[in-house]
């Protein structure tokens, strides 16, 4: 070879690797590039050494969700963003530990399973189900610290971080493999009861009504599983495929903030049909970046920039029309359907102002969003006992204005989140039980927000189902 070609081959490869390098160093996605990002919500780990060691451990432990299962959500959701079916996102505000329990696990499945057979019905549409749960460990806090008892400690940021107690409030890294067994075994049990008869959805009126206290609650849901009964029952006569209602898709999510975390359960792995190599977050199916830390040039956007998985944004009042717009062009450049789910949380109040500059926007940028309103963070109040609250009406409400503003604006709202419990606590005000607030301290159970209890939770999905039936006749409103 003439020396002169030798030089031109050589240096051909020394450019290559340089532009590699270049790649790697800043430029190019990686699991770990939101590193080189300010990151909002940090935690402060006093023994570093223990934490890489921790983040070994966590790289090396199996996936706990599947390309598979993740593609089959996002193919779920383009169907809710195109108004084909409607989304259900709900669980704890932080979740616990001690949550990973038979009873818990199963309340909470049992009423996610009731509030979507009550919202098919209403809606006559497929309902998409996503639990906030087996992963819902950490927390942002508006403030880093708080007074208890008159003596300054760290806030609670979650299990995953630090402990509820004040004298557990030093994040310790062990909570990060804590947060991983835990998502697993929960994640376990919730596939193995979906497996069993616990999920038969064929008969709904074997569903155990005990729990409803309100008689006109359980008059409504007993109307509605004998008409859902009669239906099926008549499918079955007539040989009609019933797959669609018995087949129960169940999806985890939780809220994406401790980035070393979300990094090491990054994997690359084959998309299921393609078999071109793809990032997925394999420790659930859907993540979402919170209000406070969706900073278009902070590492949290810049993580959720390069993964497979369906995303969700929470939008606030302080999100700027401009903002969002350019957000979405980050985080789904390609403008996939239902890649992004956009969470609304104004306040009943407020969500009047804001829904329709951000609806103007998100139709301006050409992205197709999943429209879900989180009725819950924008309605939180103190009690007069000093505990967090939330009013069922504030909450119904502006689940009611939203509907009526995404069709006031062309759109329609595809789905709600909620921070509810399959358990009878006392957290929000309100609802048919009528809840007051001397009842609050019955069983006021949260370490963070306060959440709607199994009754209340049933409450929001018959209104919605109602709101969707009188839509049909050519009314609307929610109550
Ligand atoms: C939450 O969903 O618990 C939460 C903290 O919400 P936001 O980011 O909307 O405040
Ligand atoms: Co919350």
């Amino acid at each position: 070879m003439d020396p002169s070609e030798l030089q031109e081959m050589f240096d051909k490869v020394e450019l290559d690797i340089e532009d590699r390098n270049t790649e790697t160093s800043g430029n190019k996605w990686s699991p770990s590039s939101w590193r080189s990002k300010k990151v909002t919500q940090d935690v402060i780990y006093d023994d570093k050494e223990e934490l890489d060691k921790v983040l070994a451990k966590l790289r090396h432990l199996p996936p706990m969700t599947s390309p598979r299962e993740i593609k089959n959500l996002r193919e779920q959701l383009a169907d809710v963003a195109l108004g084909k079916s409607f989304l259900l996102q709900g669980g704890d505000c932080a979740e616990l530990f001690d949550y990973c329990s038979k009873v818990p696990i199963e309340n909470k499945i049992k009423i996610i399973l009731q509030m979507s057979l009550i919202l098919t019905w209403g809606a006559r549409i497929p309902v998409v189900r996503i639990a906030r749960m087996a992963g819902q460990y950490a927390k942002p806090r508006s403030k880093p610290t708080e007074i208890i008892d008159g003596k300054e400690v760290l806030s609670f940021r979650g299990d995953n971080v630090n402990g509820f107690d004040p004298s557990e409030r030093k994040p310790d890294p062990q909570r990060l493999l804590g947060a991983y067994f835990h998502s697993a075994a929960s994640m376990n049990y919730v596939r193995t009861i979906l497996h069993s008869d616990f999920a038969v959805l064929h008969d709904p009126t074997a569903w155990d009504l005990q729990h409803f206290r309100n008689s006109h609650t359980r008059e409504e849901y007993q109307s509605i599983a004998n008409r859902l009964s009669d239906a099926l029952n008549y499918m079955k006569v007539v040989g009609a495929d019933a797959s669609q209602i018995s087949n129960i898709d169940f999806f985890t999510s939780h809220e994406g903030l401790i980035l070393p975390y979300e990094e090491a359960l990054t994997r690359e792995l084959p998309d299921p049909d393609t078999q071109e190599l793809k990032w997925y977050n394999t420790s659930t199916h859907f993540i979402w970046i919170g209000d406070r830390t969706r900073q278009i040039d902070g590492a949290h956007v810049e993580y959720f920039s390069g993964i497979e998985n369906p995303i969700g944004i929470k939008c606030g009042p302080s999100m700027e029309p401009e903002e969002l717009g350019r957000l979405l062009d980050i985080v789904n450049p390609n403008k996939e359907i239902g890649k992004v789910t956009l969470i609304t949380r104004y306040g009943c109040n407020l969500v009047d102002k804001y829904l329709p500059g951000h609806i103007k926007a998100v139709k301006e940028s050409g992205h197709v969003v999943v429209w879900a309103c989180d009725p819950m963070h924008g309605n939180t109040e103190q009690s007069s006992s000093g505990v967090k609250t939330r009013n069922f009406r504030s909450i119904v409400e502006e689940i009611s204005r939203s509907f009526r503003i995404h069709q006031e604006y062309g759109r329609t709202l595809n789905g709600v989140h909620l921070e509810m419990t399959g358990d009878s606590v006392t957290e929000c005000v309100g609802g048919f039980m009528e809840l007051e607030h001397h009842h609050l301290p019955q069983n006021y159970q949260t370490s963070c927000d306060p959440r709607l209890n199994y009754e209340q939770s049933l409450d929001v999905a018959l209104l919605i189902a109602k709101y969707h039936e009188r839509k049909r006749r050519g009314s609307i409103g929610l109550m």
